[in-house]
C-alpha cells in the first residue's frame, strides 16, 4: 500500500510517499481503509517535532511510527479476532491526537478506541474535517459557562479552530463578533457572524462592546491587549500558549487576583468531541471549512501549505478517490 513515510523529524519535505507493507489487524483491532485524512496543525507538531514537549509522546529523538495522520474517516476492510462493534463494509470516523497511522491507504486501530460509525449523511471528507479542529474547539469552551445571553469575541475566526467556534456558538445561539482578513468576510458572514472585524483594516481591540468571552483560537492577540474589552468576570481563552508562555501564567494566576480571568485548556475526551460533532453534523448545524484537497501523493505540498498558518478552515487528503 501507498503511506507518508518520514523517518526523523523535519520540514514538511522530509515526507515522502513509499509502498510499504499493508497492516494486518491483530485481536480487537480493526483494518480500516482510508476515504480520507487532514493535515491539521497537530500534524504538523508531529512531522517537524515542535513543540519539543510533543516528542515526549512521539518518539524523542526521531518518531516512533514513520507514518504520521491523526484522523481518518474509511471503511472497516477487515475485522480482528473478538471485535463484534463492527463488520467489514461499515464506514467510520476517528481521531488521536498522539498519531494514528492514518495517511496511508490502509491502517489497523483497536475497535475500543476513538473510533465511531461515520455521521449519516455525511461525506468522508466532511468527516474527516470536523475531528480536529471541532475537539480543539468544542474543548476550549466546554470548560466554561457560556449563557444565552453572552457576548463573545472570535479571533482567528477563519481557521479550523475559529471556523469550528463559530459554528457551535451560533448553533447555541450566541451573539458573536468574529476578526478575519478582507478576502474572508463573506465566508465569515455565512457561517453567521453577527459583527465582523476586519484586521488587516480595523483594529478589533478598539471596539467599544463588552464581552463575557474572548476566544483567540490563533494566539494573535493577548490577555493584555484584549483586557479593556472584558467585563468582570470575563474570560479569555487562547488555543497559543502565548510570549513567554505567559497563557499558562495567567491561567494558573488570574483565578487568585484580578477580576478577569485566562483559561488554557488542556484537550482531552475524544470521544465526548465526537459525539458532540456527530450531534451537530447530523442536525445540518455544522458544515466544515474546507480550503484545499491534496491526493496522498502530493502530501508534502500539503503540510507546507498547512504550516503557512494561511490555511482556511481544513486541509483534505483525498485517499481512496
Ligand atoms: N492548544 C492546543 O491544544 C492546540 C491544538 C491545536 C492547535 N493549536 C493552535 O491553535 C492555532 C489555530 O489552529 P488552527 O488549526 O485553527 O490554525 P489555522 O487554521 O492554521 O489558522 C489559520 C487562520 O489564522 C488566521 N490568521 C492568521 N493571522 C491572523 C491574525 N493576525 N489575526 C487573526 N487571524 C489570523 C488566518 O486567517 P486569514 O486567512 O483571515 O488571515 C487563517 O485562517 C494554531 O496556532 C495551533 O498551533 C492549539
Amino acid at each position: 500500500m501507498k503511506s507518508a513515510i518520514r523517518r526523523k523529524y523535519g520540514p514538511p519535505n522530509t515526507l515522502k510517499v513509499e509502498t510499504i507493507e499493508r497492516p494486518t489487524p491483530k485481536a480487537g483491532e480493526v483494518l480500516i481503509k482510508v476515504h480520507a485524512t487532514t493535515v491539521n496543525r497537530t500534524d504538523c507538531a508531529l512531522v517537524t517535532g515542535k513543540p519539543y514537549i510533543m516528542r515526549l509522546f512521539v518518539g524523542l529523538f526521531n518518531p516512533s511510527h514513520p507514518t504520521p495522520g491523526t484522523d481518518f474517516a474509511g471503511v472497516i476492510e477487515e475485522v480482528g479476532q473478538g471485535v463484534t462493534k463492527f463488520k467489514v463494509g461499515d464506514k467510520v470516523w476517528g481521531f488521536r491526537d498522539e498519531g494514528l497511522h492514518s495517511q496511508a491507504e490502509y491502517m489497523t486501530y483497536s475497535a475500543e478506541k476513538n473510533i465511531d460509525f461515520l455521521p449519516k449523511g455525511i461525506s468522508f471528507e466532511d468527516a474527516v474535517a470536523s475531528l480536529e479542529a471541532p475537539h480543539y474547539a468544542y474543548n476550549f469552551m466546554k470548560n466554561v459557562e457560556i449563557k444565552k445571553d453572552s457576548k463573545v469575541l472570535l479571533n482567528g475566526a477563519t481557521g479550523g479552530i475559529g471556523s469550528s467556534a463559530l459554528q457551535m456558538l451560533k448553533a447555541m445561539g450566541i451573539e458573536v463578533t468574529a476578526v478575519c482578513n478582507t478576502k474572508n468576510i463573506d465566508l465569515i458572514k455565512s457561517l453567521g457572524a453577527d459583527k465582523i472585524y476586519n484586521y488587516e483594516k480595523e483594529d478589533f481591540t478598539k471596539d467599544e462592546t463588552i464581552y463575557d468571552f474572548v476566544l483567540d483560537a490563533v494566539g494573535k492577540s493577548s490577555f493584555g491587549k484584549c483586557k479593556p474589552l472584558m467585563k468582570e468576570g470575563g474570560i479569555y481563552i487562547s488555543s497559543e500558549l502565548g510570549d513567554n508562555w505567559e497563557n499558562i501564567f495567567y491561567a494558573l494566576s488570574t483565578p487568585f487576583f484580578g477580576k478577569k480571568k485566562v483559561i488554557f485548556p488542556i484537550p482531552s475526551n475524544i470521544k465526548d468531541s465526537m459525539n458532540y460533532m456527530k450531534g451537530l453534523l447530523e442536525e445540518g448545524k455544522f458544515k466544515p471549512v474546507i480550503d484545499r484537497r491534496y491526493p496522498l501523493e502530493e502530501i508534502a505540498d500539503a503540510y507546507e501549505y498547512v504550516a503557512s498558518g494561511q490555511k482556511t478552515g481544513n486541509v483534505v487528503i483525498t485517499v481512496h478517490g
